[in-house]
Parts: structure tokens; C-alpha cells; sequence
């Protein structure tokens, strides 16, 4: 089953939005297979970053992730991390769909409230940055045989 990496950023944990975003990635029938709230160092955030080094909002992005607690977070699914990416919205909360989780919750780019991995690729670079194997759990949910023929 695919998994994705996803953050709760530092505004979202000091905004109190942490349970209704979490309450949706649940709703919708993903699972949970990791979660810890934590610190990013500088290293960590320049290598979660690490595409983007050398635009202009590199550097306020990377202070940005080591401002405040984030919640860490791996959820796998079908197709999760296309999924995870429709209900996040648009990475500009302003131009997102307001039913999305950046579009009810955000107002600005530079605070989007969540990340998400872009790709299976980078889903596997992100979640092996944060979170060492033993950290995930493998574990059947109750009503997983509800979600799909
Ligand atoms: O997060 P997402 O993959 O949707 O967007 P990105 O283009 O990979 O950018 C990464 C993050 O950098 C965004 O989520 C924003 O936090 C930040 N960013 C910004 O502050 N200003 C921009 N013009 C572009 C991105
Ligand atoms: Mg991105």
C-alpha cells in the first residue's frame, strides 16, 4: 500500500489545528502509520528543502519549519500521496479550493499550514529524513474492508 509523508507545520500545531486536520486525512480513510511531534534542526530542514535551495523563499521556508513544533506524520492509502496532495489544496492558500485543508485553514503562502510529499519518490526520501523503519507501524484497522470493493 503507498504511503505519504506529511507535516503539520508550526502554525498549524500553534493554531490548535492539529486534531481537525488529522480528522480529515481519518474521515477520508487513510491510516495512520506514524506520527511524533518534533523539533527540525537546520540540517533537517535544509535537506527537507533541499529542491528548492537557492530560490528566494529557501531560506524563510527553512526558518520557518524550525520556528515551533511540527507534527511528522506517514499515512498510507490508495494513491495517498495524490490524495493527500487534493485534500491539502493549492500551496497558496489563496488560491485554493476552500473545502481543501489549506484553503479553510490558511490565508498566506509563507503560512500553508501543511506539507505534503509531491511524489512516490520523494514520499520515500521524506519519510526515511524523519522517521527510522521501526518507527512505522504495520497493523490492520478496523473498516479497512469497508473503503474498497
Ligand atoms: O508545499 P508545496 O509542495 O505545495 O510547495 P513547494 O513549491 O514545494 O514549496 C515548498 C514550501 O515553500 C511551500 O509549502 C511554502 O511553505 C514555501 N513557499 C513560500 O513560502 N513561497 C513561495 N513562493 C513558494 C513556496
Ligand atoms: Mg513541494
Amino acid at each position: 500500500m503507498e504511503k505519504t509523508f506529511i507535516m503539520l507545520k508550526p502554525d498549524a500545531v500553534q493554531r490548535g489545528l492539529v486534531g481537525q486536520v488529522i480528522a480529515r486525512f481519518e474521515a477520508k480513510g487513510c491510516k495512520l502509520v506514524g506520527m511524533k511531534l518534533m523539533s527540525v534542526d537546520q540540517a533537517l530542514a535544509e535537506q527537507h528543502y533541499a529542491e528548492h535551495k537557492g530560490k528566494s523563499f529557501f531560506e524563510p521556508t527553512v526558518q520557518y519549519i524550525m520556528s515551533s513544533p511540527v507534527v511528522a506524520m506517514v499515512w498510507e492509502g490508495k494513491n495517498v500521496v495524490a490524495l493527500a496532495r487534493e485534500l491539502m489544496g493549492a500551496t497558496n492558500p489563496a488560491n485554493a479550493n476552500p473545502g481543501s485543508i489549506r484553503g479553510s485553514f490558511g490565508m498566506d503562502i509563507s503560512r500553508n499550514v501543511i506539507h505534503g510529499s509531491d511524489s512516490v519518490a520523494s514520499a520515500e526520501r521524506e519519510i526515511a529524513l524523519y522517521f527510522r523503519p521501526e518507527e512505522l507501524c504495520d497493523y490492520r484497522k478496523a473498516g479497512e474492508e469497508w473503503l474498497s470493493e
